[in-house]
């Protein structure tokens, strides 16, 4: 059973600032300063620059390599090959899918733009100077650049340094009931058919990923600034990896520049810093550029899907079918839990009850670089969470249904969570209907509808695109959810101090969201300190207690929770300490944000802050002195916010081009912390969803030649192309969190391209169009228009040509 309720109203006065206060980002000070420090400031004494040398080509057996012109350069220090490496068995590192990945190639290369040597010089000019001069004889081979072409017969093998590799599938797994699917198929009335790719597309953060290793050759001490989600699971991963005591690694991950789940995965960049300073005894920095941060880390998507939906003529759903082909490039690197070998894309059921689902999924290694990142979203929930909403539109269509009404029909209602899917998830909470009325209501759906019709016979298009999606986002439970096998918990320590200022440390690692603000105000919440006496540290490995790190929205429903427990925790032995300072029994104080006092008599009472000096000053004997605690934090499952899109488009079939008029989020992230970040979050979500929609991709040419390797080709959507957006909650807590706070930082990514789709879809509906292929470039619409027998095309004749 699920209970909504109204918007956050604060529980504690402006000046505590706990959960609802909108205070402002307190790190955003120092970021508008240009004084935060990311790890492109980090200068050592004495420190070495590393520069890498990619692959022009994508699929090569290596020759040979020649260095001695470049070692010969003044100021290289030293250059390094895959040979090098492999002497001290590190020219290939594990992945965090349990695969294999090449630091410095040794055999073969297997995608443009792939690591093959390394120079360490004493400036960042020479080592880049130096790489031209390194001389690689490439034999270049057939290059296989989608996963199609991968999984024919006579593909080339890409992965024959994998004994037992057989063809190019790097995975295949189920989820679901096969006979129960075809059952349902069998029963239903209307089956709808969608065919669609979810196009590469990369997070390119604004700083790129690098790092400073500095490992001091008098104690073996490794220090590593790095730009990482995840410095916890790094140094273990470091550890097992390089042979290295794991005490003496610390890692340091300072503040990071966006990371959207480009900074989750370990590249090769770190792994040859650190054998640089090792063997030679200096710190060595390594930052890639904007064209190697495109063209070599981690992207995201590039799944191919197909999805069928089994319906009653009265729209009930009642299963669905869906094969799906993932590109996963050369080497399998998603980040993504052990258990779950497509990620969580079998969420792809989505907001709707019906009792069958069958999923195949299946992953091709192509000759593209490797990666599969949760970018801004939970292990692939985008892709599934597009497939469906676009297919329930599609029904919609079909039937002769409302696509608003096809929803309200099929919905999970309120009283049926915990909800169980058909693949396997336990939903915790959620009031969908609720949400799609509340943005029904703010967009004016009914007259839309009727303005869309009249401007129809006009010969004008108006397109109305929905969304209601489901995200799973708060990794673990431990059960379920591992990164490399370490379980998904998280942890948080507090310390309060005498003078009742306190220093909260997380496992988590923001690189963006606010979490100096926003965890600063759970502990006001739970101890009645203000929110601004509470500093928050993260990042670093030394300093921190112990957590698997910051993507897939899991700060808040698990570093959140870990948080509310440890203040708890101090709480009640503050509660101990009030009690022997009011000479009172412990059960007559009453509670009240940051104070104590005898129940019936408010003006006997103790300040939260007189009870932190107490604790190290004035303790009841026998009772451990302090107020300090730690809690590592186990969820017993994830958490499901959830929410409404509608967009509202203008389509010109003569030009194919569209514009978003109105863009309508209602989100439900449970409850908010801080009503103003979460809104930010929203905005982000929005726009990234709208780059996906409308132009963010990479592709490749039939040459394997990496299509997207800079700003020029890869667009990103500024202030000027980004539509403005109207926002809107519902209040559905999480039955299992603590505060009732579920995660919100990938919603919007997730829930929005689905409906700028389905919007430009709409328009277009009456013509027959059922697909357009993201992103929706103006030559994709004409063509739809044109095949669909539209107007589309206007005198000029011809296709546009694609970009
Ligand atoms: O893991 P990540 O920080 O990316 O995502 P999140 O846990 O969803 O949190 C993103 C930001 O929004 C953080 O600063 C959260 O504390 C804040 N937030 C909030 O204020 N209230 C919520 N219910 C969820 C997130």
């Amino acid at each position: 059973m699920t209970t909504t309720e109204q918007p956050t109203t604060p529980a504690t006065p402006p000046g505590i600032g706990g959960i609802g206060h909108s205070l402002r980002r307190r790190e955003d000070d120092r970021f508008l300063r240009g004084a935060g420090r990311f790890v492109d400031d980090i200068v050592l004494p004495r420190m070495l620059h590393a520069a890498v040398l990619r692959s022009p080509v994508p699929h090569a057996r290596i020759a040979s390599i020649d260095t001695s012109a470049a070692a010969a350069l003044p100021g290289v220090v030293a250059v390094v090959t895959g040979a090098d490496l492999a002497a001290h068995n590190l020219a290939w590192m594990p992945t965090l899918s349990g695969d294999t990945q090449a630091v410095l190639a040794t055999d073969k290369v297997r995608f443009q733009g792939q690591e093959v040597a390394a120079v360490i010089a004493e400036d960042p000019y020479v080592a880049h100077d130096a790489l031209d001069l390194i001389d690689v004889d490439y034999d270049t081979l057939t290059p296989v650049v989608n996963p199609r072409q991968a999984l024919a017969d006579d593909a080339p093998l890409i992965r024959d340094d994998k004994e037992g590799q057989e063809g190019n599938r790097c995975y295949r797994w189920e989820a679901g009931d096969r006979e129960a699917t075809d059952r349902a198929f069998a029963e239903a009335d209307v089956v709808v058919e969608l065919d669609t790719h979810y196009p590469r597309s990369h997070p390119s953060p604004l700083e790129t990923c690098g790092c400073v290793a500095d490992v001091n050759p008098a104690t073996g001490h490794a220090t590593i600034y790095m730009t990482s989600q995840a410095p916890h699971a790094h140094r273990t991963l470091f550890a097992l990896v390089a042979g290295l005591p794991e005490e003496k690694i610390r890692i340091i991950s300072p503040d990071i520049g966006g990371g959207f789940g480009n900074k989750v995965p370990i590249y090769p960049g770190y792994v040859v810093a650190t054998a640089a300073s090792l063997l030679i005894g200096r710190p060595v920095k390594w930052v890639e550029s904007r064209s190697e941060n495109l063209i070599s880390t981690g992207f995201a998507r590039d799944y191919h899907m197909h999805g069928e939906l089994a319906l009653k003529r009265d729209g009930r759903i009642l299963g669905l079918r869906v094969n799906m082909l993932s590109d996963n490039g050369a080497f399998f690197a998603d980040a993504q839990p052990t258990k779950f070998k497509a990620g969580l894309f079998h969420i792809v059921t989505g907001s709707y009850d019906y009792p069958a689902a069958h999923v195949v999924t299946e992953g091709a290694y192509t000759n593209k670089a490797p990666g599969g990142v949760a970018y801004r979203c939970s292990f692939r929930v985008t892709e599934a969470s597009y497939l469906i909403e676009r297919l329930v539109q599609n029904a919609a269509y079909e039937l002769g249904v409302d696509p608003a009404e096809l929803r309200l029909r099929n919905f999970i209602r309120p009283d049926q969570f915990p909800y169980r899917s058909p693949t396997g998830f336990t939903y915790d909470s959620g009031d969908y209907a609720r949400a799609l009325r509340l943005a029904m209501e703010r967009v004016g759906y009914d007259d839309l509808r009727r303005e869309q019709a009249e401007a129809r016979e006009q010969g004008k298009l108006i397109g109305i695109g929905l969304a209601s999606f489901t995200e799973v986002v708060g990794a673990g439970n431990h059960k379920e959810f591992d990164i490399a096998g370490i379980k998904m918990f998280d942890s948080a320590e507090l310390r309060v101090h005498p003078t009742g200022k306190a220093i909260l440390k997380l496992g988590v690692r923001s690189q963006g969201q606010g979490h100096e603000t926003t965890f600063a105000q759970i502990v006001a919440e739970e101890l009645g300190i203000p929110a601004t006496d509470i500093a928050v540290q993260e990042g670093d490995t030394d300093n921190t207690p112990y957590g698997l790190g910051t993507y897939a929205s899991r700060s808040t429903p698990v570093g959140g929770a870990a948080t509310v427990m440890v203040a708890r925790k101090l709480r009640d032995k503050a509660r101990v300490i009030a009690a022997h300072l009011l000479e009172a029994a412990e059960e007559d104080l009453e509670w009240e944000p940051g104070r104590f006092f005898v129940k019936g008599t408010p003006s006997r009472g103790v300040t939260i802050q007189d009870v932190a000096f107490a604790a190290y000053t004035n303790f009841p004997e026998g009772l451990e002195p302090g107020l300090e605690g730690v809690h590592y934090y186990d969820p017993p499952n994830m958490t499901y916010p959830f929410g409404s899109y509608i967009v509202v488009v203008e389509v010109d079939a003569e030009t194919g081009q569209w514009k978003v008029r109105r863009m309508v989020a209602v989100d439900d992230c449970g409850v908010r912390i801080n009503p103003m970040i979460v809104e930010g979050q929203i905005h982000g979500g929005l726009a990234e969803g709208y780059a996906m929609a409308n132009m963010q991709f990479i592709t490749f040419d039939e040459d394997g030649n990496c299509i997207g390797s800079n700003f020029m080709d890869y667009l990103i959507p500024t202030a000027w192309e980004t539509p403005r957006f109207e926002l809107d909650e519902t209040v559905t807590p999480s039955p299992h969190h603590p505060i009732g706070a579920k995660g919100v930082g990938e919603s919007a990514t997730v829930g929005s391209p689905a409906a700028y789709v389905n919007a430009v879809i709409d328009a277009l509906a009456h013509l027959g169009v059922r697909n357009i292929d993201m992103p929706v470039l103006p030559h994709r619409v004409w063509a739809a228009v044109r095949d669909a027998g539209g107007s589309g095309g206007g005198e000029q004749g011809g296709v546009p040509p694609a970009p």
